[in-house]
């Protein structure tokens, strides 16, 4: 996993979506309940933006079929059968880093 700095000008205000782009990935940062989450931006099912949903009871809901995906895990909806990508975040001398993991190349070729 490597961390990076997310810039304060793309922190997200009170409960909004943003998609961001970190280290070449797509990310949805996303800020409610006075917390940040950070997940994949493409929905399993048919690959709606997520940054295009919403938030409600702690899941991102795509805006396309309504799948909903637990902020803190990426866990699907009982039934949907389907997950995403969830990323840790933390804070540091008053600023936001998300944690990604390496590409399986970086993970066997090393990471600068
Ligand atoms: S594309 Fe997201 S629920 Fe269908």
């Amino acid at each position: 996993m490597k961390w990076y700095k997310i810039d304060r000008h793309l922190l997200p205000q009170a409960a909004v979506i943003k998609k961001i782009k970190v280290a070449g990935k797509n990310v949805c940062l996303i800020h409610g309940e006075n917390q940040y989450y950070a997940t994949g931006s493409t929905c399993p099912h048919a690959g709606a933006d997520l940054s295009k949903g919403w938030c409600a009871n702690g899941r991102l809901v795509c805006p396309y079929h309504r799948h909903a995906f637990d902020l803190l895990t990426g866990r699907g909806d009982p039934g949907q059968g389907n997950y995403i990508s969830t990323y840790p975040l933390a804070w540091r001398n008053d600023e936001l880093y998300i944690g990604l993991p390496l590409s399986w190349i970086k993970r066997l070729f090393g990471s600068k």
